[in-house]
């Protein structure tokens, strides 16, 4: 894939990355009320980001304001992942990242493509009350995105990398954070041993079902929608503020980039569809990857249906 990709603590991290990765890991203190947000890239990072986003902090950003931050930035800049912070700002250090990032008065919400087992100590402790969300994506569809993205990131990317190259990668589980398998199956044990501290969640199942899937996720964030919410119009305008249709329509979505990561918004919206594998994958590479996450997740209980 390129140079700098090195494998950290068996995960695939890109090197600029790592100091991000290891100061979260071991200078990270958690608060009780800390929300981490967990996913692998393309696999709906930007979704899960935009409707806690919304939920958390509805008291003080009314859904259905015209000056709602969700309308005028991207989720990215409103909810960074951990490992990146030196691509944002100025800070010299992780804990002066978080501290000017978030305000005390509401939960903080913070981000990260890191493998369960290797989060901060005091963010997974069974004691301490923080919460962390997983989202997940069915290993094809994810492999789709993820190829689409890596060929249209940056200005540097100038041909096409072949699908064939990025496959047989994907499957020897070389991919940003993973192997898939591995990233996975951690948060799927996690949540099953403590179901309080680690909602995992699916993108096909947000996609069936949104409405339960929002109220959900607001719930296990400890910031249930009241009677009176839900009698109203709040839960409908998150989970329009928070749909594809409506965030790639967005000026700041359709011609912004993100400062410091040097992408367009534009790539973090292509089709926000389920499935499209079935246009881009031969039959023989559909039989491999079925076979391969077959034998990976067996006996674990986790399945993936699309
Ligand atoms: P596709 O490339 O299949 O379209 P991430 O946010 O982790 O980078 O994931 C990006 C993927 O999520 C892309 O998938 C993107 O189109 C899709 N996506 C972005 N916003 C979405 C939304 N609000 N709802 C559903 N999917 C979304």
């Amino acid at each position: 894939l390129d140079d700098n990709l090195c494998l950290y603590q068996d995960f695939w991290v890109y090197s600029p990355q790592l100091k991000g990765v290891a100061e979260f890991q071991n200078d990270f203190e958690a608060f009780d009320s800390d929300i981490l947000l967990s996913t692998l890239p393309k696999s709906g990072t930007i979704w899960l980001k935009s409707m806690a986003f919304a939920i958390v902090n509805r008291a003080r950003y009314p859904v259905s304001s015209a000056e709602h931050p969700l309308l005028t930035s991207n989720p990215h800049h409103l909810v960074h992942n951990v490992e990146y912070y030196q691509s944002f700002g100025t800070c010299n250090s992780l804990s002066d990242f978080v501290s000017t990032q978030y305000s005390a008065d509401t939960s903080r919400l913070l981000a990260t493509h890191m493998p369960y087992h290797s989060l901060p100590e005091s963010l997974k402790s069974h004691t301490s009350s923080s919460k962390i969300v997983y989202l997940c994506r069915n290993p094809k569809d994810n492999f789709i995105s993820l190829w689409n993205y890596l060929n249209k990131r940056g200005p540097n990317i100038t041909n096409p990398f072949p699908i064939e190259k990025a496959f047989d990668l994907f499957c020897n589980g070389i991919s940003l954070f993973g192997p898939v398998w591995d990233n996975v199956l951690g948060y799927w044990k996690a949540s099953l041993e403590n179901p309080e501290k680690v909602l995992f969640l699916k993108y096909e199942d947000l996609k069936k079902e949104p409405k339960s899937h929002l109220k959900k996720l607001a719930e296990f964030l400890g910031f249930p929608f009241s009677v009176e919410e839900e009698k109203g119009q709040v839960i409908e305008d998150i989970l329009k503020l928070s749909s594809f249709e409506f965030m790639k329509s967005l000026l700041v979505n359709k011609e912004g980039s993100v400062n410091g990561l040097g992408f367009e918004n534009k790539i973090f919206f292509r089709k926000g569809e389920v499935g499209d594998w079935k246009n881009q994958l031969t039959s023989s590479m559909v039989e491999r990857i079925d076979g391969l996450f077959e034998e990976k997740l067996r006996g674990s209980g986790l399945v993936f249906e699309s």
